[in-house]
């Protein structure tokens, strides 16, 4: 059966507890005491842990949870999503997969997203009882994306171009710097949106724009200035 509407994926995105080596570091052990938890339960964050996560090894994709939090509130706020014709995933640089609802929205507020993703990387579902609204999927990525046309996004490669058939999958790196993993090129084709390197939140809104524009979801009816309202 035909697909209807599309599927994004932030890949490799940098959302992850705070790793053992740095249970003891003094900005870890400091915002546990603040936040009042233990370190293994909390999110790594560059903006507080900058400091200890200079010993991790790629540390410049990790760390950055703000990243995803803006990333799935622009997608979520789209007319595209409200339409129920946007699939969104986020997969982690760890391998874990997260699996949304369909039209569930999320928190504007970033401490209470964090809060959010340390509940959802601790015990796997959020809420813990009852129907999940957001929960670690069983799935592998190559499961997920069985049977689309797969569009890996990344700067410095040929341009996305021409329709972009109902069903594909985007995939579009959830982390700040450095390329995309050859497990994750690997998925599909890989594109362009434009010819210098922008932040995921930039590339999901160009892309959602442009696959609302040609589903003609959400346009905006600009008069041309003939005929229009003024006297
Ligand atoms: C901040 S970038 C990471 C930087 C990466 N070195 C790069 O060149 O794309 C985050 C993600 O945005 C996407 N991205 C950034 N610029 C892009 C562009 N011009 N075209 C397509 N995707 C882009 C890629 O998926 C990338 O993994």
């Amino acid at each position: 059966m035909a697909r209807v509407g599309y599927l994004l994926l932030l890949a490799s995105s940098a959302l992850e507890l705070v790793p053992k080596e740095l249970w003891n570091g003094k900005q870890v052990l400091a915002s546990a005491k603040k936040r009042g938890k233990p370190p293994r339960e909390m999110l790594l964050d560059v903006s507080m842990h900058g400091w200890d996560m200079k010993v991790l090894p790629e540390r410049w994709a990790r760390g950055r949870p703000d990243i995803v939090h803006v990333a799935l509130l622009t997608a979520m706020d789209s007319p595209l999503y409200l339409e129920g014709k946007l699939e969104i995933y986020v997969h982690t640089r760890d391998g874990k997969l997260m699996e949304f609802k369909r039209g569930v929205r999320l928190p504007r507020n970033y401490e209470q997203f964090k809060g959010l993703m340390e509940q959802l990387l601790v015990r796997s579902r959020v809420p813990v009882e009852g129907e999940p609204l957001i929960w670690i999927s069983d799935q592998s990525l190559e499961q997920l994306l069985r049977g689309r046309r797969v569009y890996v996004l990344e700067s410095s490669s040929p341009p996305l171009s021409g329709e972009l058939p109902d069903g594909a999958a985007f995939v579009v790196g959830g982390f700040q710097g450095g390329p995309l993993p050859s497990s994750i090129k690997s998925l599909g084709e890989v594109r362009s949106v434009y010819s210098r390197q922008l932040t995921t939140n930039a590339v999901v809104s160009l892309l959602l724009c442009s696959l609302e524009g040609q589903g003609g979801i959400g346009r905006i009816a600009f008069s041309s200035g003939e005929g229009g309202t003024r006297s």
